[in-house]
């Protein structure tokens, strides 16, 4: 399953570990671009909502399988759908925060979401930022960065988007939840957290979001460039 190819759509993908600043550069090169950013950790999280509402822990199961044929998921307008229910706040609360990666780990899952990223990868004109989005996803795509930072510093990111947001965890509780979230991707058996084949590694340790994004845009500018010229001659 971590093998499969899809076509060739202008799909810009940007993996790493949690708090790296994923979110926040693929929004702004999307946004730089004239792309549509895909929040593919939002999928896992709704999923993960989902599943939890219909009381199916994560353990692969047929009751699992067959809930996992009947979910309507999607975006709209930056907003995040189950049904007709929005849950992009839903998705962000800490019960799904510390459960999340269970249900991720899961083929079951993994293979249901697969279906419905590529399905919007069609879509074409794609900042994807996620897990396996390079390796996986969409191994074609045009650009594929990794985004890494010290974990010193991944974690002062995330506490203050936490404390922005009225929640009240320490420094230390929140660095010692993004090891155990780092631990958990790069160790699970379905499709782990790894650099994709011709990713170029970014670490953004130092770096505002701005200059990240920036450099981001300038490979993308010079790749689809090059694209341009080798498809016309
Ligand atoms: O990026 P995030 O914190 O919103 O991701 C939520 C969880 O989903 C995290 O445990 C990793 C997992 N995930 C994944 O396994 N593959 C992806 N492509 C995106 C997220």
């Amino acid at each position: 399953m971590c093998n499969e190819k899809n076509g060739a759509f202008t799909i810009i993908t940007i993996d790493g570990p949690a708090g790296a600043g994923k979110s926040t550069v693929a929004k702004k090169v999307a946004n730089i671009l004239g792309y549509e950013y895909l929040d593919t950790g939002a999928l896992y999280r709704a999923i993960a909502l989902y599943l939890i509402g219909r009381k199916i822990p994560p353990v692969e199961s047929e009751e699992m399988r067959e809930a996992l044929s009947n979910v309507e998921i999607f975006f709209d307008n930056e907003r995040i759908y189950l049904g007709d229910r929005d849950v992009s706040a839903e998705i962000r609360t800490v019960e799904i925060e510390t459960t999340v990666s269970a249900y991720a780990k899961l083929g079951a899952v993994r293979r249901k979401l697969l279906e419905i990223q590529r399905k919007i990868g069609t879509l074409g004109n794609i900042v994807a930022d996620g897990r396996d989005m390079g390796t996986v996803v969409f191994p074609n795509a045009v650009l594929k960065i990794y985004l890494v930072a010290e974990l010193k510093e991944r974690a002062k990111r995330r506490w203050k988007d936490l404390r922005a947001n009225g929640r009240d965890l320490s420094l230390a509780e929140v660095e010692a939840q993004l090891k155990k979230r780092d631990e958990e991707d790069t160790k699970r058996e379905n499709c782990p957290l790894r650099v994709p084949d011709g990713a170029f590694v970014i670490d953004s340790t130092g770096f505002s979001a701005d200059q990240i994004a920036e450099k981001v845009v300038g490979l993308a500018e010079k790749l689809l460039r090059t694209e341009e010229r080798t498809n016309e001659s």
